[in-house]
């Protein structure tokens, strides 16, 4: 079975190729003999591509609807994969709040563009690419702090609410997709806990068993979306394949 469950030849978007995580998808993609086509998005310059199928577009301001239409009108018309492993924690004077006094209006802004607004546009230029009569995958990588139900830290007020809009969307789109492309899987998923920017000021207090490097964490979720069925769609799922409650 080809990544994802995806039959070959198959071709395959990542959004945030110069992440940790979403440069070790284009790895794994590139590795399967089954992909014919990966194409990475990236904000800022990217290494170059190390394998001939891997096409690497930079420039690409998720945040900005002019920059993600740009760089759809250049996809192919199908794509069978879509993994959208960018979003944003912290950032130039920006840290997670770990109470409501320190919540700043344009701080907020600048999470939730990263984390709801960035894979929104995605979405909008990428969804009517899957295919209507075979299997797909779009998936978006979320957050395990993203759930309200699973809530009883509190803290990281921007980032979890921006998440949680996230996996409020994801649950739009799949209730939409399933109408024109009923094989498609649309979901959202937990990285756990890798070793990456995003994570290094918080790695302090997690076991080093526990800390996922970004190919390991890409491994398990390729493996966990191949488990996935459209019925999964709409769902946010962690990097062992469990669900994680809303
Ligand atoms: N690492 C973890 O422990 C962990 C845990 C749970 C969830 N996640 C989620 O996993 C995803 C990937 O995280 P990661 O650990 O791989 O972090 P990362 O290495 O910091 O990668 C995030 C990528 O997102 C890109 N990005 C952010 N805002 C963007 C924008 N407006 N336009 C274009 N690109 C933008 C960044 O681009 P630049 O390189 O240009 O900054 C960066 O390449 C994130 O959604 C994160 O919330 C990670």
């Amino acid at each position: 079975m080809s990544e994802a469950g995806l039959a070959g030849p198959y071709r395959a978007l990542v959004v945030g190729a110069r992440g940790a995580i979403g440069g070790a998808f284009i790895e794994a993609l590139a590795a399967d003999p089954d992909c014919a086509d990966v194409i990475g998005w990236s904000r800022g310059p990217t290494p170059a591509a190390n394998a001939a199928k891997v096409t690497m577009r930079d420039g690409v301001e998720l945040t900005n609807e002019a920059s993600v239409a740009a760089a759809a009108a250049e996809l192919p018309t199908e794509l069978d994969l879509v993994l959208v492993a960018s979003g944003a924690l912290h950032g130039a004077g920006i840290q997670p709040e770990k109470s409501y006094r320190a919540l700043e209006a344009a701080n907020m802004a600048a999470i939730f563009a990263a984390n709801a607004i960035g894979p929104a546009l995605v979405a909008k230029h990428s969804l009517g690419r899957l295919p209507r009569g075979r299997r797909s995958v779009w998936a978006a990588l979320s957050a395990r702090v993203g759930s309200i139900g699973d809530n009883r830290l509190g803290g990281w007020h921007s980032y979890r609410a921006s998440k949680a809009a996230l996996n409020m969307m994801l649950r739009c789109w799949a209730i939409e997709l399933a109408r024109t492309a009923p094989q498609a899987v649309l979901v959202g998923l937990h990285p756990g806990t890798v070793a990456s920017a995003l994570s290094a000021p918080f790695q302090g207090n997690v076991a080093a068993e526990k800390l996922f490097t970004p190919a390991q964490s890409a491994r398990f979720l390729l493996d966990a979306l191949a488990a996935r069925a459209p019925a999964d769609s709409g769902g946010v799922f962690d990097w062992a394949g469990t669900p994680i409650a809303p």
